[in-house]
């Protein structure tokens, strides 16, 4: 019986292999930031391929798009983060630790994602009974404020001219403010969407539990563009590919479910919203998000209309952007530079929005929760990943059997074979069952070796992860035999 993981085995597992290291460690460490080792980078370059394949490879009706991380601040001010991306935190007097208010809420685990500013100040009328969750202290926490979470930059060399900038919190807003010219350098029509892999940065309040949270990660998102009254249906048909996305690349059913966002938690712009939710084993091993799937109407379009509106007098005057002129409102709807003339319908609206938005480190590290596993073989512990094979970092092990009579050449000349098509390791150092060991752990789905069969009939050993079974494979046959076996 497969065993129940726990992210003590994971993170030791991460650091012994050289998946994830906590970052500047030589320098005691900084908090919530990591780096992947040679064995993670080759797994979040496949959880961000395997996305890009599904989402935009496979799809004629999805183009890609790659936007710089800092962007014009007034793609902030419109899209409402410099305003309202905070959260609502409070200081325990005693200890000086600063706490999410909503993870003081009843029954709150403090990996929950963030609440709108309104809901968690709804919930911090009293906060007289909470207690520290650092120093345990009842009572004694200061009066709510708003943290925000963009980090700031300076732009420009010279102090008085400088900019203010920020460092991206989502990759969504690159995609809307090129809505206009990905419509005009391509031959999209809407229903399309267009989709984004990059590093977003948030000043987190609360960045425990590995990679689950940290300040800096990566984002894989989808702004698909559809006509209003479409939406529904764009949205349930993303929902299910999302999920089934997930499903199909090796997580466990029972591990995973879609959780719909009710009442407060939805957003205001929001007309729905689900969550692909993964059951991690942190805390009372709850349920938490990986994904989210949105019905985001025209907000977003709206919102950088009005802002490129009100561009020069919003710089000369700090003006209100959330005043609406009705007025111009009405005409943007019309002919506006992000509004759509549908040539079938004959009409012109701005596109509603279905955003799914997914973490590939979180996705990550979801991969390697469930993939773990533990088993005795022979009297001796075997630790595993059992990675689907487009996941894991190694397709294939390539050994001699020992150092001499011609098996490292033939291995050799294996291994230069079969990565030309796929990741491979070469291995000839120590005893054969320790070299399985080595690459079970890192989650190889199949290894080679080359033998003293092979020196008369040409065949060699495959040997399979998860059953541990041996077949013998003639050399002219292997490539293909792994292929077919991998799918890659
Ligand atoms: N554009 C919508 C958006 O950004 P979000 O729910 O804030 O929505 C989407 O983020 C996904 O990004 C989350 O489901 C999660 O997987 C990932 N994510 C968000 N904040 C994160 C953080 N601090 N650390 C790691 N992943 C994070």
């Amino acid at each position: 019986m497969a065993k129940i993981t726990k992210l003590e085995d994971i993170v030791s597992l991460c650091k012994r292999r050289g998946f994830i290291f906590q970052s500047s460690e030589i320098y005691g460490g900084l908090a919530s930031c990591y780096d992947y080792g040679p064995l993670g980078v080759e797994l979040k370059n496949n959880v961000k391929k395997c996305w890009w394949k599904s989402v935009v490879q496979m799809r004629d009706d999805v183009v890609g798009i790659d936007c710089s991380i800092l962007m014009h601040p007034l793609v902030w001010k419109s899209s409402g983060h410099t305003d309202k991306f905070a959260d609502l935190i409070a200081e325990c007097k005693k200890c000086n630790v600063r706490t999410r208010v909503d993870h003081l809420a009843e029954h709150a685990e403090e990996h929950t994602e963030h609440v709108s500013l309104d809901l968690a100040q709804a919930q911090a009328c009293d906060l007289t009974g909470k207690v520290c969750p650092n120093c345990g202290t009842a009572g004694q926490f200061t009066d709510p404020m708003a943290f925000k979470l963009m980090f700031e930059t300076q732009m420009g060399a010279n102090v008085d001219d400088a900019m203010t900038m920020y460092l991206r919190p989502e990759t969504a807003q690159g995609i809307f403010v090129n809505f206009r010219n990905v419509l005009d350098s391509t031959r999209v029509k809407v229903p399309f969407g267009i989709a984004q892999i990059g590093k977003s940065f948030r000043n987190e309040v609360t960045t425990k539990a590995f990679i689950f949270r940290t300040r800096e990660f990566e984002q894989a998102e989808l702004e698909f563009f559809c006509q209003p009254g479409t939406d529904e249906h764009w949205w349930n048909t993303w929902k299910d590919l999302r999920f089934n996305w997930y499903l199909d690349l090796g997580i466990k059913k029972e591990n995973l479910r879609l959780r719909a966002h009710e009442g407060d938690e939805l957003a205001h712009y929001a007309r729905a919203c689900v969550d692909v939710e993964y059951k991690f084993p942190f805390g009372s091993g709850d349920w938490q998000e990986l994904e989210g799937i949105a019905n985001r109407t025209d907000f977003d379009l709206r919102q950088h209309q009005r802002g490129m509106r009100t561009l020069n007098s919003w710089f000369e005057n700090n003006r209100d952007m959330t005043k609406i002129d009705l007025k111009a409102e009405a005409e943007d709807y019309q002919s506006g530079p992000l509004s759509y003339f549908d040539e079938q319908e004959k009409k012109r609206y701005i596109p509603y929005v279905i955003e799914p938005s997914a973490g590939i480190d979180r996705s990550a590290l979801a991969f390697l929760v469930d993939a773990y596993d533990e088993e005795v073989v022979r009297g001796e512990q075997r630790n595993l990943l059992r990675f689907h094979p487009a996941i894991a970092p190694i397709k294939l092990g390539v050994f001699p059997l020992v150092k001499k009579d011609n098996m490292p050449d033939i291995a050799r000349n294996i291994y230069n074979d079969a990565r030309k098509h796929f990741n491979c390791f070469y291995d000839e150092k120590g005893a054969i069952g320790r070299r399985y060991r080595r690459q079970d752990e890192a989650g190889t789905p199949l290894c080679v070796t080359v033998d003293s069969q092979t020196l008369q009939d040409n065949s060699v050993t495959v040997r399979d992860r998860d059953s541990m079974e041996q077949v013998r494979v003639s050399t002219g046959k292997l490539l293909a035999y792994v292929r077919e076996k991998l799918e890659v």
